[in-house]
Parts: structure tokens; sequence; C-alpha cells
């Protein structure tokens, strides 16, 4: 049964470690991870950007598959199912599909537009048992076509988006999706630390987990990050084994048309790469 992110990020903020999210475009790549974290005992969250909601057939086929997974494959493990970066008309789609899990990204309309919405969604969120994360500070990089100029969030509209009763906070700290540039000054701590100073113990998210370097997972931790959104590294993984596998010829061996075939090196590869992130972000076990 899928659960609201609420009890395993605020065992998370006690315990000091994070929970991943890992994004999720196909059959494949939700069954790597759930199975990963069966496998390793640690809670996860199943990340969905509107973009992979078109593209694996909308919401509702979405909700049946991870579903139907989770009892065909006897998953004990906590899993919540994830809108990501989503719009109002998105997050209320989600919620009436069966989602345990919406954020909704205010994060690039004036302040009060962003409260105004994100208050609108705490109710019903609450209502249902649904945890809600809100974002203040546009994360930067590309997601989806989505292009965010990556800053830092001001600590004062964090706190004022947090005391409406959300979940989760994402706050920008100079994070951004996707590769990281070369002169990438790193993360903003003296923005993280301000921010968990005005917001308590509200977990905070961590976008654009891709790339960054262990110290800083470790740091934004011990400063009240408690979950981790991972995309591009499974993507990048998922590409580089399969094209592997393709340029080796080695899907023209025996059977070469079978696409369980071809597509087992690059679910390998994400299980892999789920595997190392669960064990830096700590939650190995905490299921
Ligand atoms: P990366 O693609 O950089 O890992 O970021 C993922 C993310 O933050 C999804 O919201």
């Amino acid at each position: 049964m899928l659960v609201s992110a609420k009890e395993m990020l605020t065992k998370a903020i006690e315990g000091k470690y994070a929970v991943g999210q890992f994004n999720i475009n196909n059959l494949e790549w939700t069954k790597a991870i759930l199975q990963t974290a069966e496998e390793l005992k640690s809670p996860v969250i199943l990340g969905v950007s509107e973009g992979a909601g078109k593209y694996m057939c909308g919401y509702k086929t979405i909700v049946g598959m991870v579903n139907g997974m989770i009892e065909e494959l006897g998953i004990t493990v906590p899993v919540a199912l994830h809108l990501d970066h989503g719009t109002f008309e998105g997050a209320k789609a989600c919620i009436n599909a069966g989602f345990s899990s919406i954020m909704f990204d205010g994060s690039h309309y004036p302040i009060e537009e962003n409260i105004a919405k994100t208050t609108a969604l705490v109710n019903t969120c609450d209502v249902l048992g649904i945890s809600l994360e809100a974002e203040v500070g546009s994360i930067g990089g590309e997601e989806d076509g989505v292009i965010g100029a990556g800053e830092c969030a001001d600590p004062d509209e964090c706190k004022a988006i947090a005391d409406l009763g959300v979940t989760m906070l994402a706050a920008g700290i100079g994070n951004i999706h996707g590769k990281y540039p070369e002169n990438w000054a790193g993360l903003s701590f003296d923005t993280l630390a301000a921010v968990k100073d005005k917001v308590g113990d509200m977990p905070l998210v961590l976008h654009g987990g891709t790339g960054i370097p262990a110290d800083m997972i470790k740091k934004a931790i011990s400063l009240g990050v408690a979950k981790i959104n991972v995309n591009t590294e499974c993507q990048l993984a998922f590409a580089a084994e399969t094209r592997k596998y393709i340029e080796e010829g080695k899907d023209l061996q025996g059977k070469g048309f079978d696409p369980r075939k071809i597509l087992a090196p690059g679910v390998e590869a994400i299980k892999a790469t789920v595997k190392e992130k669960m064990e830096l972000f700590g939650s190995i076990g905490k299921a």
C-alpha cells in the first residue's frame, strides 16, 4: 500500500538520515527501484514529473502500476508515490488519481501567490492524508524543458510557507537539476542553516541530487535535509549501460531482439545507482 511521506521523513529527521526520491520513467525503472528498496529495507519515494506522467499514460496508469507492483513483488517497505514539481492543476489531478504525496512548485510565482496556491492544497492533502511538498527559491537547471535560474531561498519566505502546514519544504540553496557545471559554487550552507533556523524540524528537501559530492550531502543532512531527489544519475547510468550493450553487439547474440535482455544491463545500472545513494543517504535498514 502506498503511504504518505510524512512518517518516513519525521523518522529521517530524528535519525539524521535522508530518504531518496528516485524519479520513474517506465515499468522497468519502477520495478528496479522498488526491488532495491525492499532488498535494502529502505523507505523510498517514487518521483513522477508531469512529463513522465504523460509519457506513462497518465497518473491513473501510474497509480495502478505501482500499486500492482507493491502487491505482486511483495514490497513491505514504505513507498510514497510523489508528484515532482507539480503545477496547481497537476497537483489536483494526482490527488484525484491516488498519489500519496504531492509537490506543488509555486516557486516561480510571486510569494503571495505561492502562499495562496499552497494554502489551497494544504487542507485537501491534510484531509486525505497526503504529504505535500512546497518550494521556495527556484532550483536551477533544466527539467522536463523547464529552465530555472537557481537561486538561494529567502529564509523568511521559507518560514511563511512552512507555517502553512506543508509536510516538507524544498528551499533553493544553489542546487540545480542535471549535471553541475565545472564552475559550480557548491551548496550554500549559510542559506540552509538560516532556513533551518526559521523552520525548525520541518523536513527539508534537496533537489538536484545528481553529482553533489558526498561530503556536501552529509553536511546537508546534518542541517535538516531529510529527502534528496535523484533523477539524472539513474538516467545516465541506464543510458551508458544500454549503449554499451548494444555497441558491443551483445543484443545480436542469440535471441537478439528480446527487449527484456536489451534493457537488463540498464536496469542493473539503475539498481546499483539507487543502492549507492541509499548508502550515502543513510536510509538502509530504516524501513
Ligand atoms: P537531478 O536530475 O539533478 O538528480 O535532480 C532530480 C530532482 O531534483 C527532481 O526533482
